[in-house]
């Protein structure tokens, strides 16, 4: 052992005795228990005995050989045994079982028959964090709060060292050497979703999602005094894209590799697996990947081309060049990134990214030659031969259709938009409570991300009144109004909100930590998640917020990127 080790063990041996009181001793600990006698003079004469214990984190429940117990909140719990007489000086002995969950609760305070006889200050528990965009004078529904809390969740999920204006206070820097396998540094980016993988695909059409929002709804976000943060969520992802992009014909989609990282449970500042880089290059294309990114990043730089010129134009470049590298190595990236297969494999081919990447393009550009490839793109892939039903991080197709109508005003565009939008309020599919159901996996953020292109359509003169009213219905859904449930699938917010999403870092205590009773608890999360929106219900109308019901009630930066689109349009039109 060297010194530093044996220096590090001495200071935990201290830092753990310090805050214990030591009139009460651990006598034998198992996993999530632990057996401890309290042993003291009795400060005065006493009849009948009332001892309170508090400790320093959560405590589950206090068993006891005899006597009977009182639980007055997580932390403390009073003990009475009214046979018990003894004299003043005479020792009183007792027998404690303490269950917990997560890190060890040593006894930091007893007070007997109202006589303190430990209080150790040394250990204090961190104030919990406080929602930053708790409104006063509520709505109904308050978008701008929720538009709000929906930024404050994608700070959760940051990686990488954190800046200091982070409002997550529970998260810390994590994952700081990702990129070191390849020699280059890919910290920073978004952690998907409960897990803490960089999935690179949905990242960016997460990125390309909350960009239009930002400048299509710009008025809404200034409204809410949004467009800072908004800025801020984009520039976290893009940032690490530009570091991703290491070579014209090399991009790195992925860094963290599914099986270990979901075999996992505990907080990204304390992962110990490897997470290695994945890339993308001239060998091994990955179109859909590269042309998401370029669409991510095009869209950016019409977000940055007021406040940061400069940055703006970087964001270009690589846009142009991730385009081409897309367009030139055509392959389905999940081919190149096999990882990524069993999560975001790119079901629809990569014909939609294509033209989407080629119309953002031509929107931040203005330059026509974009809307050329967009239209050859259309062609070569025939993007009207199915139809379309969800409009997601795989299909872009109903965003094309949106974004084509927008720059050419030609009418082939419109109808098939309308087509699609008819179909949303007609042909698909509902729960019982009327929310648009296109899929068992995240139903909530398919309807989001629909409400979102109605309600772009209706900002864009298409069915005004109709789209409008229809999306407003929806995101109504997400936020409560769902008789059967009477809940807000938003956590922090609303009348009786998920506690227990299925997320790794809000579901782990503080360090010292160890979170193996993370997942199955049945508490709260130890952190409130504010701004996430859970998957959802099933199609007949099932939900629960069950930690372990990943399909229901995961959380995932993709589920809140058109939501939170969605509603800064709503918060511009109410
Ligand atoms: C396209 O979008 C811009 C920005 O929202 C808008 O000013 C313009 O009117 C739109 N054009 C059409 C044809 O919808």
């Amino acid at each position: 052992m060297d010194a530093i080790s044996l220096l590090a063990l001495l200071f935990l041996f201290f830092a753990g005795v310090a805050g214990q009181c030591d009139n009460v001793k651990v006598l034998q600990e198992w996993q999530g228990n632990y057996q401890a006698e309290f042993r003291d003079n009795a400060p005065k004469d006493i009849d009948g005995l009332r001892l309170e214990l508090s400790f320093q984190s959560r405590v589950l429940r206090l068993e006891l050989q005899k006597g009977s117990v009182e639980q007055v909140d997580d932390f403390t719990f009073i003990i009475t045994d009214p046979a018990l007489k003894v004299s003043a000086g005479e020792e009183v002995w007792y027998l404690i079982q303490v269950y917990y969950y997560f890190t060890f609760p040593q006894v930091v305070k007893n007070v007997m028959n109202d006589e303190l006889l430990c209080e150790d200050n040394t250990l204090t528990t961190p104030e919990p964090m406080v929602n930053p965009c708790d409104a006063t004078g509520m709505k109904p529904h308050d978008y701008a709060q929720v538009l709000c809390m929906s930024y404050v969740f994608y700070e959760a999920q940051r990686s990488g060292p954190l800046p200091a204006d982070q409002r997550v206070t529970w998260r810390g820097d994590s994952a700081l050497d990702d990129g070191s396998d390849v020699g280059h540094d890919l910290s920073g980016g978004y952690y998907d979703a409960g897990d803490h993988v960089k999935f690179g695909f949905p990242m960016a059409f997460t990125t390309t999602m909350l960009g239009w929002g930002l400048v299509d709804f710009l008025e809404g976000h200034q409204e809410a005094g949004q467009e800072k943060y908004g800025l801020a969520a984009i520039k976290w992802a893009t940032d690490y894209f530009l570091k991703a992009h290491t070579d014209t014909y090399e991009f790195y989609g992925q860094v963290g590799s599914g099986g270990p990282d979901h075999a996992y449970w505990g907080r990204p500042e304390d992962m110990t697996m490897d997470r290695p880089s994945y890339k993308i290059d001239a060998t091994n294309g990955g179109t859909e990947l590269a042309g998401e990114t370029a669409a991510a990043l095009a869209v950016a730089s019409v977000a940055f081309q007021e406040s940061d010129a400069a940055y703006a134009s970087a964001l270009l470049d690589h846009a142009k060049q991730l385009y081409d590298f897309a367009d030139k190595y055509r392959k389905n990236y999940h081919d190149s990134i096999p990882d990524a297969s069993a999560f975001y494999r790119s079901w629809n081919g990569y014909g939609d990214e294509l033209c989407w990447a080629a119309l953002w393009l031509a929107k931040a550009t203005g330059d026509d030659q974009f809307i050329e490839k967009a239209k050859a793109h259309w062609e070569e892939f025939d993007l009207t031969k199915d139809s379309v039903a969800q409009f997601s991080w795989d299909d872009k197709r109903a965003g094309v259709y949106a974004l084509f109508y927008n720059l050419t005003s030609d009418t082939q565009y419109l109808d098939l938009l309308n087509v699609y939008l008819d179909w949303l309020k007609s042909g698909a599919t509902y729960t019982p409570e009327g929310l648009v159901h296109l899929d068992a996996w995240g139903a909530n953020r398919h309807a989001a991300n629909v409400a979102f292109i109605s309600l772009w359509a209706a900002k864009h003169g298409i069915d005004g009144k109709k789209n409008r009213e229809w999306a407003r219905g929806q995101i109504g859904q997400l936020l409560g109004d769902n008789s059967r449930y009477e809940r807000s699938f938003v956590v922090g917010y609303g009348q009786n909100p998920p506690e227990r999403p299925h997320h790794r870092s809000s579901s782990c205590p503080f360090p010292p930590s160890d979170c193996h009773f993370g997942l199955l608890q049945p508490g709260p999360n130890v952190h409130t998640l504010y701004g996430a929106l859970v998957g959802g219900p099933s199609q007949n109308g099932e939900y629960e917020d069950d930690r372990q019901d990943y399909v229901r009630n995961e959380v995932a930066c993709d589920y809140n990127a058109a939501f939170t689109a969605a509603l800064a349009a709503l918060v511009e039109i109410s």
